[in-house]
């Protein structure tokens, strides 16, 4: 049993806490499929989730998570918190933290929000659900889940294509898999990647046919367009789908094995083909399954542990 205080990121988990995370979150899954999906784990437990940044997904399963293990949940999003009245986000939080919730999950465009929130809500967990182009650790967690689930991570090569530059979870994945022992390739144009990249200890590729050999997983991301900067020159959308797509010719050069993967929101016809998106080795819908899972285990592991689970 381990107990977290908080989850910032990846990068302050160790290697026993996230075995510890994804062996909980299994336990979880199996919970999710039964028809009466309930367990008193989380009573009495008060989650308020803080979104400003639009979201389906991540907000969608911390949400059924709290429910299911039978914690009293609350949604607020920016258009319906008072930072549209110019309260700042320190304030809004120190006045959420009033009303005594034990966690707090918050999804924000500032880097490193968490961290600097924690320093002044003394009694509640906080739990970063995405915070600007740093890192969103349940998503690396949840895709290690379904690998767990899908013939394991272990020695395997996740290859991440696309906006690597501006995404949180190509961030997350590179810090756990130095940890966890997988291998990351990067697939981008020059523009779209992150200066000194390669202090990850992951391979660069700029050329995506020359990456595909190998790979055990295609992770295809979004261009991030909402952090695009005028400076970030981008090829018209055809143009990088033809150098950067994934579509069935490069699925079938990456063979039987390969999995395809997708935090989401996809974006058919750009980074992903339509067909492929739906194809057999497609694990983006197990994805979204393993999510709440994931996210029942953190809850839990904040909220004391998981002796009940
Ligand atoms: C990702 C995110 O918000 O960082 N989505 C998600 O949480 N499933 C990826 C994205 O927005 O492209």
């Amino acid at each position: 049993m381990i107990a977290l205080r908080h989850l910032f990121g990846i990068a302050e988990l160790d290697a026993e806490q996230i075995r510890y995370l994804l062996q909980l979150g299994a336990s979880f899954v199996g919970l999710s499929r039964r028809s009466i999906r309930k367990a008193p784990t989380l009573r009495g437990k008060t989650i308020i989730n803080l979104f400003f940044e639009s979201s389906t997904r991540t907000r969608t399963s911390f949400e059924i998570a709290g429910k299911r293990l039978s914690a009293d949940v609350i949604n607020i999003s920016s258009s319906t918190s008072a930072t549209k009245k110019g309260e700042s986000l320190l304030d809004t939080a120190l006045t959420l933290a009033a009303m005594r919730p034990h966690v707090l999950v918050i999804r924000h465009a500032l880097p490193g929000c968490c961290h600097f929130l924690a320093e002044h809500l003394r009694e509640t967990s906080i739990v970063n659900a995405g915070d600007g182009a740093h890192e969103h650790p349940t998503q690396a967690l949840t895709d290690l889940l379904t690998l767990q689930e899908h013939g394991g991570f272990v020695g395997k090569t996740i290859t991440i294509v696309g906006d690597i530059a501006h995404s949180r979870v190509a961030r997350s994945h590179l810090l756990a898999a130095r940890k966890m022992g997988y291998r990351v390739r990067l697939v981008a144009p020059k523009t779209l990647l992150p200066r000194r990249v390669e202090q990850f200890g992951c391979e660069v590729y700029h050329d995506f046919d020359e990456a595909i050999p190998g790979s055990d997983v295609l992770y295809m991301l979004r261009i991030q367009t909402e952090r695009l900067t005028s400076n970030c020159s981008f090829p018209s959308l055809r143009e990088y789908h033809e150098a950067y797509g994934l579509n069935g010719r490069r699925l079938a050069a990456a063979g039987e094995q390969c999995l395809v993967m997708h935090p989401g929101p996809m974006n058919r016809g750009v980074e992903i083909a339509s067909d492929v998106a739906d194809s057999a080795a497609s694990r983006i819908l197990d994805q979204v399954e393993h999510g709440v899972a994931m996210r029942m285990a953190v809850l839990t592991a904040l909220c004391g542990g998981g002796e009940e689970a």
